[in-house]
């Protein structure tokens, strides 16, 4: 016997809607729709179900913990405010999100707006509505869209779907946000990149699509120094800030050993709140967290001490630093990276992780073959404590002799992953090396270059 799952639907739809969902839902699925927002018929619909389905409608823990069959809650749209994800967590019910699709018709919105205000179509309106046909002075006073500069701010869904969207008025596009798009997106969207105070002083419409100045997600920091100007300013974190965030550090710590994972890599690096404190570019304080190094460092290690606290001894630990701010003169630098890295060895790493650099805009990294690699070299061998090489490391041979010559005691590799995430593998079969952990689906392969290579290299060395 099949087995049939019912489908609480918690939203009110149209009819048609219904039976167009229905149509289309596998044949094994009953879907159930609520025909109010009533909350004892919200509850009832989802007592026996399988999957709720939710849009505006709320998940109560009162749902939850009334619902005993329910697998996992699906919410439609963004945002999952409305749902008690503690109940849920409790309940080990996964809950789901598909984002919504509306940035089609804001972008249509956006555009009309802009038609409505150069048609003067709000005094039209107006006209009309007190028996008054503006057409003559309507006339005169209104203006095309077309050959006027269209300067949006903020280039996510909204704004390309609005440059995609408005291309057919010949307008000319501009647009910043702290991200540029890749050249091939400006190209097909006719759009050109401009500075911040290019796009403020060149735009006839200046269209607006980042995050609200309020209500927004605060963000903390050690000082208010926002990382450029278009950004978010920091709330400088009080003492009681920095307990509460402490402890979800913690939290964190304890939710991944609860999830079984084998390490735990504490980030201070690359511009994040515990790097943005131990670079004196970003942390201006005058207490006892800022000013000299071992002031600026008390907070990361203060933290890193209590993850270290919940982390089992037997589980390393370790910790991930811009060895350089990349900024000369200023900043931090190898030496005094030496420093921190041996207060963390200290505090009970077992691992130092050295990256540098994406602390400051104003930062000029020296880039290179294996660039980093050096700071790890000086690391590990003025404080003696296992490190590990990132940036710009693309070759097994770069590999190899990075270990080979003590600069660092693990190798990770990231963008050669991109785009041959075997990359490993590869590796392995092009030095022969017969001790890789192949999947066993992989092996036919594995050997088949393995012997290409073999191959190719005879013939190359009969030649
Ligand atoms: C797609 C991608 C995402 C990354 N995300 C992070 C991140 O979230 N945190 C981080 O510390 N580094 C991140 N990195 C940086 C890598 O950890 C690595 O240090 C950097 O790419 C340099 O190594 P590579 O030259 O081998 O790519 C990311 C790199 C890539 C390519």
């Amino acid at each position: 016997m099949s087995n049939r799952w019912k489908i609480a639907c918690l939203d009110v739809w149209e009819q048609d809607v219904q039976d167009a969902t229905r149509a289309v839902a596998p044949d094994d699925f009953d879907l159930h729709f609520a025909t109010s927002y009533d909350d004892a018929e919200q509850l009832g619909l989802a007592a026996d179900s399988d999957f709720i389905l939710a849009g505006w409608s709320p998940v109560p823990a009162a749902m939850i913990e009334g619902s005993p069959k329910v697998r996992m809650v699906h919410k439609w749209g963004i945002g999952f405010d409305k749902i008690d994800l503690e109940a849920c967590r409790k309940a080990g019910i996964p809950v789901l999100i598909t984002a919504g699709a509306n940035k089609g018709p804001v972008a249509e919105h956006t555009i009309m707006l802009m038609l409505a205000v150069y048609r003067q179509l709000g005094r039209m309106d107006q006209g009309i509505r007190g028996g008054r046909w503006l057409k003559k002075e309507a006339r005169s006073a209104t203006r095309r869209l077309d050959g006027k500069t269209v300067g949006l701010l903020g280039f996510g869904n909204i704004g390309r779907m609005v440059a995609q969207k408005i291309r057919g008025f010949d307008v000319d596009l501009t647009y910043y946000d702290i991200q540029r798009a890749d050249r091939e997106t400006e190209k097909e969207l006719g759009i050109r990149f401009v500075s911040y105070d290019d796009l403020l002083s060149s735009s006839d419409v200046l269209s607006l699509h980042v995050p609200l100045d309020d209500g927004n997600w605060p963000i903390y920091g050690p000082s208010p120094i926002p990382w450029d100007s278009p950004n978010q300013v920091p709330i400088e974190m009080t003492r009681a800030d920095m307990d509460r965030i402490k402890a979800d550090f913690v939290a964190a710590t304890e939710r991944a050993l609860l999830a079984g994972f084998d390490m735990v890599e504490l980030h201070c690096a690359h511009g994040y709140l515990l790097s943005s404190f131990i670079t004196p570019l970003s942390n201006h304080r005058t207490d006892a967290y800022g000013g000299s190094l071992e002031n600026r460092i008390r907070y990361p290690l203060e933290v890193f001490e209590a993850m270290r606290a919940v982390w089992p001894s037997d589980k390393p630990m370790a910790v991930r630093l811009s060895a350089t701010d990349w900024v000369v003169g200023q900043g931090m630098d190898g030496d005094q990276s030496v420093r921190v890295a041996a207060a963390f060895r200290e505090a009970g790493a077992d691992l130092i992780d050295v990256s540098a650099g994406q602390t400051t805009p104003k930062a000029r990294p020296v880039y290179g073959r294996m660039f980093q690699t050096p700071f790890s070299d000086q690391i590990r061998n003025a404080v003696g404590c296992a490190t590990m090489a990132v940036g710009n490391i693309y070759e097994p041979d770069h590999v190899n002799s990075i270990l080979a010559a003590g600069r660092a005691d693990l190798v990770a590799l990231a963008r050669p992953h991109l785009l041959d995430p075997n990359w490993t593998l590869r590796a392995a079969a092009e030095l022969a090396y017969r001790g890789a952990d192949v999947p066993r689906q992989y092996a036919a392969g594995f050997d088949q270059l393995a012997r290409n290579l073999e191959r190719a290299q005879q013939m190359e060395f009969r030649a």
